[in-house]
């Protein structure tokens, strides 16, 4: 029998991209699909490329109560106003997984620093465990709930971590520099995001610090056992999808990086350590869950290293499937491809 998913939030993007996801899943179906302005129409009236059962789903009310053979809920929402249906769907006994902010940060101070809102239900944030999966499938595969990470801080974590943990890095703070495509800020309408101020052109934004970097830091620390700072600075470039991430790293024997991101991912079938010198690009993960890193050695004390994610895949919905399929003791790889989409 198939398990019954409720996607609240499936109006946006990530919300978009999970329905698309699961219905070439071999086990999951998506029964409840929940949105907030665009409540009481239907599916397939706002996602025009949807179709089928799912297209024919009428949309439910953000606060509509869950039927009690959902089993899983994918919470696509704003940071802000997930904490209270994430809150609900554990009281009913579903696992969760939450594709926003609202439960990434251990501590409630930080995520107030970082998003200027107090959390609603801090006692909460102590049962989320923080799923970036290749470093976190233990911990996911015990979890009722499982903080999605950001796209940023995935395509920043998943170069950064084994060189931390193998202490080759040096405690200078890490020069950050991404470039992500406009859907990495939702479907909601924004001025900046309208083509004529996006298209032809590249822009910086979020800082002095992004609400990410917060996130990099603490996570950074978590899994490769060293506090560093970053200097993120994010920019908006003009394709749909999409996210590079640069990374100027300083410390020492910089022969071995290569071979230290090859070990730590060599069984690893969404992360992909290209050839030493080789670097990655947007198009070769573009529709995959797959992290493309690449890097290129400087001297016997500096690097760079590139990543690629697809925004709304390994860096969102492709990743919460990821994650839903170890909470459910599924094969972590189901309904999830490593092939990009090409050209
Ligand atoms: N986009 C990315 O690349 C990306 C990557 C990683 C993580 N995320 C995170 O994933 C979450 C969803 O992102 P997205 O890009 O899919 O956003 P989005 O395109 O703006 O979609 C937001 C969804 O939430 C609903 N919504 C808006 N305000 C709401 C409210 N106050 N209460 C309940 N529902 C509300 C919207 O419903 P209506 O359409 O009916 O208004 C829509 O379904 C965000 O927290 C985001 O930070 C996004």
């Amino acid at each position: 029998m198939n398990i019954h998913v409720a996607i609240l939030g499936s109006t946006g993007y990530t919300g978009a991209e999970l329905i698309r996801l699961i219905e070439n899943h071999p086990y999951l179906e998506v029964t409840h699909v929940g949105a907030h302005s665009q409540a009481g129409k239907k599916v397939r009236d706002v996602l025009p490329g949807i179709t089928g059962h799912v297209g024919d789903l009428t949309l439910a009310k953000a606060d509509a109560a869950l039927a009690d053979d959902v089993q899983l809920v994918l919470t696509a929402l704003p940071h802000g106003a997930a904490a209270e249906p994430v809150k609900k769907a554990l009281d009913a006994g579903k696992k969760v997984v939450d594709l926003s902010a609202d439960f990434r940060h251990q501590s409630p101070d930080i995520y107030q620093q970082a998003y200027g809102l107090e959390h609603p239900h801090p006692h909460l944030l102590k049962h989320a465990v923080y799923g970036l999966s290749e470093w976190a499938r233990t911990d996911i595969a015990q979890a009722n709930l499982v903080a999605n990470p950001g796209c940023y801080p995935t395509s920043t974590l998943l170069p950064l971590i084994p060189l931390l943990k193998a202490k080759l890095l040096d405690d200078s703070s890490i020069i950050v520099d991404s470039k992500s495509g406009t859907s990495g800020a939702g479907r909601t309408a924004k001025t900046g995001l309208l083509y004529c101020e996006v298209n032809e052109g590249l822009s910086a934004y979020g800082l002095p610090r992004h609400r990410h970097a917060w996130e990099m830091e603490e996570w950074a620390e978590n899994f490769g056992h060293q506090s560093i700072k970053v200097r993120f600075v994010p920019h908006l470039i003009p394709m749909s999808r999409g996210m590079l991430t640069t990374l100027h790293l300083t410390g020492k024997h910089t022969e071995t990086w290569h071979q230290t991101l090859l070990q730590a991912y060599q069984n690893e079938p969404f992360v992909r350590v290209l050839p030493e010198g080789k670097l990655p690009s947007t198009k070769g993960v573009s529709g995959s869950n797959r992290c493309d890193i690449g890097i290129c050695r400087l001297s016997d004390t500096e690097a760079v290293v590139v990543s690629c994610i697809d925004n709304l895949l390994k860096g969102a919905s492709g990743q919460a499937i990821q994650n839903a399929n170890i909470m459910l003791g599924l094969d972590e790889g189901m309904g999830l491809s490593i092939h990009a989409q090409w050209p």
